[in-house]
């Protein structure tokens, strides 16, 4: 039983499901005008985001405050960390003040891991780190999935999933890959050979069924869900392609393409989106995408997410009571 969230590698196919269940059952709490319930009263939570965030940062907090935890934000230049404080010495003072559950989002890849190693007592959530993980994004697209397959009387599973752009530096794109693994789904990983080397194939052998096409066409024809990533500058330390124009001119994911090879398909994107570079407008803002529902489930999951981790540790306390 895991007492932290650190990656969906971790997971187990029934932990993975769990999750989804539960998250696609907080649905319905944001739906009510009262949108608050007891069930974390008394738990604290720090939301400790070190690198830029909107989606996450603001659901981990609107999920902590609907479970009626109390909740702080930090980071940024707000932080001892700009005079110079190690990660290690903020956490073990944030540490000293007794969270229950410390979000964290980093540049540092694994950041989140020595934390859970360093930090025994808190349960540690990865909120994305570096071009690591995202588990809570992957569980939030499952989530959403659940529920758009759930009204077609299919389930999550028998899908073949694309996911298109940067992956090398998509932490999202990981974290998926991981998740439709554990589901049995095929991925197809779209993408110029830079950011989709052929490599990934045997790299996920015995985690994902994954295939890699620098065919956008290729890549995309007959899937049920395409992921459309967004193109990470800020992560690109090298010229991996000639200039965004090229990478429009080949791999743009637009309606009328979708219409040609993939009529049925669902569009995802995690945010932020560069409009006009990796997707199309009419495309992101109409029918076939699922990028408004991700965002409300974004907020249901990490309610699962809180809640299953403070039940985790009052079980464990209680073992620990019993010796
Ligand atoms: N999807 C996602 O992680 O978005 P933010 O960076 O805005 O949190």
């Amino acid at each position: 039983m895991p007492n932290h969230l650190l990656g969906i590698a971790e997971l187990t196919k029934e932990e993975l499901m769990a999750f989804v269940e539960n998250g696609y059952h907080f649905i319905e709490v944001s739906e009510r005008s009262i949108k608050k319930v007891p069930t974390l009263r008394g738990k604290t939570i720090i939301n400790f985001f070190a690198e830029a965030s909107t989606r996450t940062r603001a659901s981990f907090e609107i999920a902590g405050k609907r479970l009626s935890a109390d909740t702080i934000n930090l980071g940024g230049s707000g932080t001892s960390q700009s005079k110079g404080e190690t990660l290690y010495d903020t956490l073990q003072t944030l540490q000293a003040m007794n969270p229950d559950i410390v979000v964290l989002r980093h540049s540092g890849s694994g950041a989140p891991h020595f934390l859970a190693r360093s930090l025994p007592r808190t349960s540690i959530v990865n909120a994305g780190d570096g071009a690591h993980e995202h588990p809570t994004q992957a569980l939030l697209d499952c989530v959403t999935l659940y529920d758009h397959f759930k009204r077609e009387g299919r389930s999550l599973e028998g899908l073949k999933i694309a996911i298109v752009g940067d992956i090398l530096h998509s932490r999202v794109a990981r974290s998926n890959i991981y998740a439709h693994g554990l589901l049995g789904n095929t991925v197809h990983l779209v993408g110029p050979p830079p950011f989709v080397p052929k490599e990934f194939e045997t790299a996920y052998k015995g985690k994902a069924n994954v295939k890699v096409f620098h065919s956008i066409e290729e890549g995309l024809r007959g899937v049920d869900v395409v992921l459309v990533l967004r193109m990470q500058l800020e992560r690109h330390d090298e010229s991996f392609i000639s200039s965004l124009e090229e990478y429009t001119r080949w791999y743009f994911v637009s309606r009328k393409l979708l219409s040609r090879i993939a009529p049925g398909a669902v569009v995802l994107h995690p945010g932020p989106i560069n409009r006009g570079v990796e997707v199309e407008t009419a495309l992101i803002d109409g029918p076939q995408s699922l990028v408004t529902k991700q965002v409300t489930h974004g907020v249901a999951v990490r309610m699962a997410v809180l809640h299953y981790l403070c039940k985790t540790q009052a079980k464990l306390s209680n073992e620990v009571g019993e010796k």
